[in-house]
Order: structure tokens, then C-alpha cells, then sequence
């Protein structure tokens, strides 16, 4: 099921990024619970373009129309529909690539999986704009966890090789977790964010993209969420964060560095702290057999540079089925990391979100 996921908090996502609209359908949420609309709206607008330099000059809106499911303030229990217009689309950009690929879009593989009556206008629904419905349920996800003591977060952890500052796996605080969604460019290390600004801006000058790394967390978690073997919370997050365009990567904790270190490096110690059960370090990312073990659960997802560049790339006409050449024009992010960085959270908050469901049930929210 391509655009659906989910076993317990399910959601549906459609539409095109220049068809008429786009949106979600969220199933299986508890009644009654309040949303704060506005902080739904904050939260999005993190996500949308045109907020600095670093992003497209695309104006999308990004407001959401609640459809149904919400009434006198709280959900009803009865699916959430949620639809956001598109606008400002350029769709004659586009024309070129129903025949012609562009080098790492999904052009081509769109094309034979979809027989070619896919929607390539804005890269339909491959498109970066269909993770504005998937921020729009993870804002009501992570409305749901924190009223559990759960919060969620995410910095850029790199771009262009430049490094931000990581999370502290073990005592991450409120604060710094959150501290970067903050600002308008989510990092913990201004610094840092300036040198990557650079970076950016000289891609973008010499035509080309830049990728990067989001590290997110969820703190408050109590330990016993998940389940083994397919239901874990590393597969639940796997598979959602690599439904965002561009993820080609993803670590748990101390990641692919775990392949060299021995186990008396690795293992994490229990420890008992304020007649709490805690590990001394947190190379797991906070889980074990695919259940939260009450540490901050911690991932980086890597995202490759945008594939929508102005140089000149070789490629196929595949419906003349000749090589050409292709420069692509419109407005493109040089790099996609920071508008990523809501989209991931709202991942992580959907998938931990499903899990917790799980296990508390719908009727003890
Ligand atoms: C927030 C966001 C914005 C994106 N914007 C663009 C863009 O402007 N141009 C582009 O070519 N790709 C953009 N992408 C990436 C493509 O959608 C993606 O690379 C493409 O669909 C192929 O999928 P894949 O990279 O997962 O294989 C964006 C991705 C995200 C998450």
C-alpha cells in the first residue's frame, strides 16, 4: 500500500503537488482529544518554502482545511481528514520530464512503474509538497504523545560536511531537544548553521544541491513500547522516515559505528537513578529488541543532495529512447535538510505514536 501506513494511528496521504489539492486521512485516533490548531499551523509553516535563502522561492501555503474527524474543539474518534490547496504552481516547468529523466527524480522509474500516466507536474506525487500532509498528522501525533510526557524533536545534524552540535543521548533535556524547531534554521550550534548557510548558498551559485543529515529524538518515552522482530519501534520509524523523498540512510543510536567497537564498548550499563532503571550510555538509541528501554530515543536520517539541479546532466529520452542532455530550471531547494527536519519529527511521531497506541489502548489516552 503505497501512500498508507500504519497499524494503529493509519494514515492515508493524496494527491499531486499540482493537482488541485493535497491531504491526509488519519484512523484509529483516540476521542477527545484536544487540538491546538494554531500549534498545528507553527508547525507546518516550519516545513513550508520560502522562509529563507536556503529554500525555494516556491510560495506554498500549507493551511490545512479540517474535513472531519474534529468537532467542538477535540477529535471524535471518526477519521481525520485534513486537505491543503496547492497554489503558486508552475507546471510547465515540468513538461520536459514526462519523456525526458531527470538524473536521481523519479521520473523515469514514475514512468514505467505507472505506465507513464503518472502526474510528473511538480513531481506529482513524488513530489517534496506531499510531506506537508504528513507534517499536518505528525502534529497531531505529537499533540497525542505529549499528553503522555512524550515530546519529539530534530536539528540539522550536518550538511555539506559541516557538523552541528548532537543531542546528549543520555540527559537530553526539553529545551535542547526543542530549541532548534525554534529557529528559522533548525540547529543547536548558530555557528555552525552559518557555515552550512554558506555552503548552501555557494551550491546553489554553482548550480548545484547539498545534502545532509536530521538527528531526531523522543524523550519521555517510558520503557516497554514496541514489540519484537517487525513491530519494533526501529522498524516502524525505518519505514515511515524512508517514505520522506530523499532519505537514503537511517542509524539508531551509535548507529553503523556499532560494527567496530567490541561489546564491553558497546553494551550499555544499567544503572539505577533516583530508583529509576537507566542506562550510563545510550549507543542502543534507546531501544532493545525493538522496545524503548525508557532512554531518549535517538536517530539520524541521511538525505542525498536535491536532484533537481540547473547544470548539465546526461540522460534518456526514454520515450525516443535517445541520450540527451538536460538542465533543470524552476525553483528547487539547493538543499532539502532544513525543511526535512518537521517532516522527520512528524515521522517519529507518527510511528511512535502507532506504537504507543499499541499498548495503552484508545480508550487510555
Ligand atoms: C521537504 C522536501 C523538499 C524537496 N524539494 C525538492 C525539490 O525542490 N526538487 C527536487 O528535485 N527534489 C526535491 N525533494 C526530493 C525529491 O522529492 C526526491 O528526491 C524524489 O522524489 C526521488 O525520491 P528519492 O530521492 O526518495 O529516491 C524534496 C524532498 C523533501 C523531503
Amino acid at each position: 500500500m503505497s501512500s498508507r501506513w500504519g497499524e494503529q494511528f493509519c494514515i492515508s496521504i493524496f494527491g499531486e503537488s499540482h493537482g488541485a489539492s493535497i491531504g491526509v486521512v488519519i484512523d484509529g485516533l483516540p476521542s477527545g482529544i484536544p487540538l491546538d490548531l494554531a500549534e498545528i499551523s507553527q508547525f507546518m509553516q516550519r516545513r513550508a518554502p520560502g522562509r529563507n535563502k536556503t529554500s525555494t522561492a516556491r510560495q506554498e501555503s500549507d493551511l490545512p482545511q479540517i474535513q472531519s474527524g474534529f468537532h467542538n474543539g477535540v477529535t471524535t474518534g471518526t477519521p481525520l481528514c485534513a486537505v491543503i490547496a496547492n497554489s503558486d504552481t508552475h507546471s510547465s516547468d515540468y513538461a520536459p520530464f514526462s519523456a525526458i529523466a531527470r538524473p536521481g527524480h523519479a521520473d523515469y522509474t514514475g514512468a514505467v512503474r505507472y505506465g507513464g500516466h503518472q502526474d510528473v507536474r511538480g513531481g506529482g506525487h513524488f513530489s517534496g509538497r506531499l510531506t506537508a500532509p504528513l507534517c499536518f498528522a505528525g502534529a497531531v501525533a505529537k499533540q497525542l504523545l505529549k499528553q503522555k510526557g512524550i515530546l519529539v524533536g530534530a536539528h540539522i545534524a550536518q550538511i555539506a560536511g559541516v557538523s552541528d552540535l548532537a543531542f546528549d543521548p543520555v540527559s537530553l533535556d526539553a529545551d535542547t531537544l526543542l530549541c532548534a524547531g525554534q529557529r528559522d534554521f533548525p540547529v543547536l550550534d548558530v555557528q555552525a548553521g552559518e557555515t552550512m548557510r554558506e555552503k548552501i548558498e555557494a551550491a546553489r551559485m554553482a548550480q548545484d544541491s547539498v545534502g545532509g543529515v536530521v538527528e531526531c529524538a523522543a524523550i519521555g518515552l517510558p520503557a516497554g513500547i514496541g514489540s519484537p522482530m517487525f513491530g519494533g519501534l526501529e522498524n516502524r520509524i525505518a519505514s515511515i522516515v524512508f517514505g520522506i523523498p530523499a532519505v537514503k540512510g537511517l542509524e539508531f543510536g551509535a548507529g553503523f559505528a556499532v560494527a567496530q567497537r567490541y561489546g564491553s564498548e558497546n553494551n550499555d550499563a544499567f544503572c539505577l537513578q533516583n530508583g529509576q532503571i537507566r542506562t550510563a550510555t545510550n549507543h542502543a538509541g534507546g531501544i532493545l529488541g525493538g522496545i524503548s528501554n525508557g532512554m531518549p530515543v535517538v536517530f539520524r536520517a541521511a538525505f542525498k543532495p536535491t536532484p533537481s539541479i540547473s547544470q548539465e546532466q546526461h540522460t534518456v529520452d526514454f520515450r525516443a529512447m535517445q541520450e540527451t542532455s538536460i538542465a533543470i530550471h524552476g525553483r528547487h531547494d539547493p538543499c532539502v535538510v532544513g525543511r526535512a527536519v518537521p517532516v522527520v519529527e512528524a515521522a517519529a511521531a507518527i510511528a511512535i505514536a502507532d506504537a504507543c497506541i499499541e499498548i495503552f489502548g484508545l480508550q487510555n489516552w
